[in-house]
């Protein structure tokens, strides 16, 4: 599908303006993308590679479509958590390298995100060229979102596009602040496919809806876990957060397993009676492979659980995958759900990577790049970074300034 021609959910439409909504050509473009992507250890030069670009492949179509456009391209992101503190460990140089050989256009990476230097380079940019800036994070007004950094972004564009997904659920400066002052705004292409599977899913999915949720621990999933079991027809749980199910049930826990700690067991006793109200199927892992992998007998349980399913949504797997005598069960649940004739959405960067390492990613509808968004987006029907695009905005506040310093010149 081409992603300039495909359409938004009528809701966006109303309220949210999309890239192709807004006139980009000529104009210089600040887009905010989610380039956080998992980077190798460094080596002997503290030079890292990219060990999975799902998060740059998926923002191409907006960054090809503006580059189409004529748009100024100054693209934007943050990488791992520098605590405000410039390095070579985090600089967006191999996102750079592999993004121009992507677009195969040149992409020059600036040595900072904001100052008299970089404003400079926007300014003598043509149409149609792009530049990256380097990580928001070596300056600590990026999470802080302080005015003064949100102003500094602010100078570099006259139009706002943000494509960040994955950090749409941060009130950070370049995700809440920049759009929160700026006239011109939108979203591009990857927010617009994240939104219609989630909203689809969320609102009207096809039934039966059943939910694979794994990972480590229950209390940092209890709020989606809420929103989902309102929507949901039955929950499969493993991962080692199945181990605070089982303390609630009774049933033994392998020694060297992961013990769950008491508040994880108290959300697992509340989900369960919760469910229990709703009368509502909980799946847990009858057997497991140490305690680090759900075992054959769970994979058949889960599987035929799973059998009738219309749509499906996985968050977190569930065992250890990393490790090959680990990643059994998760791999075996992915190449059966794979052949359902189900709608399967995927959240979180360790379930996408375990769905494409069992080698039947391309049967999965939706593998979103969000994480932590995911999770907030399924608990709150939305999220700040995308939300504060419906804002309307008189006038921003350097236009107010400068204004406001105009009329005082006047006065003198
Ligand atoms: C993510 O990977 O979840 C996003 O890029 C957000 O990153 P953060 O948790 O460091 O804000």
């Amino acid at each position: 599908m081409n992603p300039s021609n495909s359409s938004p959910t009528a809701e966006a439409r109303n309220t949210i303006k999309s890239i192709r909504d807004l006139n980009i050509t000529g104009q210089s473009v600040f887009m905010r993308l989610d380039f956080n992507v998992p980077l190798s250890a460094p080596d002997a030069h503290g030079h890292r590679k990219i060990e999975d670009d799902s998060r740059i492949q998926e923002a191409l179509p907006t960054i090809k479509y503006a580059i189409e456009k004529g748009a100024k391209l100054v693209l934007a992101s943050h990488l791992g958590r520098p605590d405000g503190k410039k390095s070579t460990e985090f600089s967006l140089e191999p996102v750079a390298a592999h993004l121009a050989t992507l677009l195969g256009v040149e992409v020059t990476l600036a040595d900072d995100c904001v100052g008299e230097g970089i404003e400079m380079m926007v300014q003598s940019m043509k149409n149609g060229q792009v530049f990256l800036l380097e990580n928001l994070r070596f300056h600590a007004g990026e999470e802080a979102n302080d005015p003064s950094f949100v102003s500094k972004l602010t100078k570099l564009c006259q139009v706002y596009i943000t494509d960040a997904f994955g950090t749409a659920h941060r009130k950070h400066a370049p995700t809440y602040g920049m759009p929160s002052v700026m006239q011109t705004k939108g979203m591009g292409f990857l927010i617009e496919k994240e939104l219609n599977f989630l909203n689809k899913m969320m609102k009207n999915p096809a039934k039966p809806f059943y939910a694979i949720l794994g990972g480590s621990k229950v209390t940092d999933k209890i709020k989606t876990i809420d929103a989902l079991i309102r929507q949901v027809d039955g929950l499969v749980i493993g991962g080692a957060m199945a181990h605070a199910f089982w303390a609630v049930q009774g049933d033994e826990i392998p020694s060297g397993a992961k013990q769950p700690k008491p508040a994880d067991v108290e959300a697992a006793r509340a989900i369960l009676k919760d469910a229990k109200k709703r009368e509502l199927t909980i799946l847990t892992p009858k057997d497991t492979n140490l305690g680090f992998d759900i075992g054959p007998e769970s994979v058949k349980a889960f599987n035929q659980f799973l059998s009738n399913a219309k749509t499906i949504f996985w968050n977190g797997p569930l065992g250890w995958f990393e490790k090959p005598e680990y990643a059994v069960g998760t791999f075996e649940v992915a190449r059966f759900i794979s052949k359902l004739d189900a709608m399967k959405v995927v959240g979180g960067g360790d379930t996408v990577s375990a769905i494409k390492q069992s080698g039947v990613a391309e049967k999965f509808d939706h593998l979103s790049t969000g994480g932590g968004a995911v999770l907030e987006f399924l608990e709150n029907g939305s999220l700040p970074g995308i939300d504060i695009l419906r804002s309307t905005v008189r006038q921003t506040s350097s236009e107010q300034i400068m204004m406001r310093e105009t009329d005082l010149i006047r006065k003198k």
